[in-house]
């Protein structure tokens, strides 16, 4: 029997799992799935950089995602990395206001990316992937996508999750705190 397969024995709680889960702080992200009219995206704060050479990424997505059957059919998605200013991108594709599917995609601006899938303008990156691999575990399929084309913007101001709340995570800002924080510091 494969050892990574082998059920764990464990003692630990889903309750305690959620909790120290909230201490990791996650970059957002919004992955699209399909084309056309039949188009869907989600919030996710699971995209991994999996290798550079291969330009290759994962992400995390729950089974009941409506991406999930999307993705797993078409065989690709997008990843658009997002920026401080887009918080209210990532709460529609939460589902906040019980918006579905391509009602997402109103009010921000879309490009189609070489497979086909929505890209999103004023995105710190856009990513279209080409799924290599769905490796279905618990809830979740862990999704590997080959990246096919990458949109980088000159934006530097990143949008993170954090013990439930949003934060801005701003390189100029942070870096001048962080030098102001380390002026007196001899060594
Ligand atoms: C900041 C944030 C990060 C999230 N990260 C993930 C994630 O990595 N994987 C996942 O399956 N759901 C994640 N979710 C939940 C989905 O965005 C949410 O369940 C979404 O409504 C699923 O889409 P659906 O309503 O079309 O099924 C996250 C939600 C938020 C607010």
């Amino acid at each position: 029997m494969n050892a990574i397969l082998r059920p764990v024995a464990t003692a630990a709680s889903t309750a305690d799992f959620r909790v120290a889960m909230r201490h990791l702080t996650g970059g957002v992200s919004v992955i699209t799935a399909g084309r056309g009219r039949e188009i869907t995206g989600m919030t996710v704060s699971s995209v991994t950089s999996l290798s550079v050479d291969p330009p290759a990424l994962i992400v995390s997505i729950n089974r009941e995602a409506s991406s999930f059957p999307l993705i797993k059919r078409s065989c690709a998605f997008g990843v658009n990395i997002l920026n401080a200013d887009q918080l209210e991108i990532a709460e529609r594709f939460a589902g906040k206001g019980g918006l579905k599917g391509a009602e997402r995609f109103a009010g921000a601006e879309w490009i189609t990316g070489v497979s086909g899938v929505p890209l999103l303008v004023g995105a710190l990156a856009a990513l279209d992937c080409e799924v290599e691999e769905i490796i279905e575990r618990h809830s979740h399929g862990i999704v590997v996508g080959r990246v096919q084309e990458i949109r980088n913007s000159a934006r530097s101001a990143a949008l993170a999750y954090w013990h439930g709340q949003y934060a801005a995570v701003d390189q100029r800002e942070d870096a001048a705190r962080l030098a102001e924080s380390r002026s007196g510091v001899t060594c």
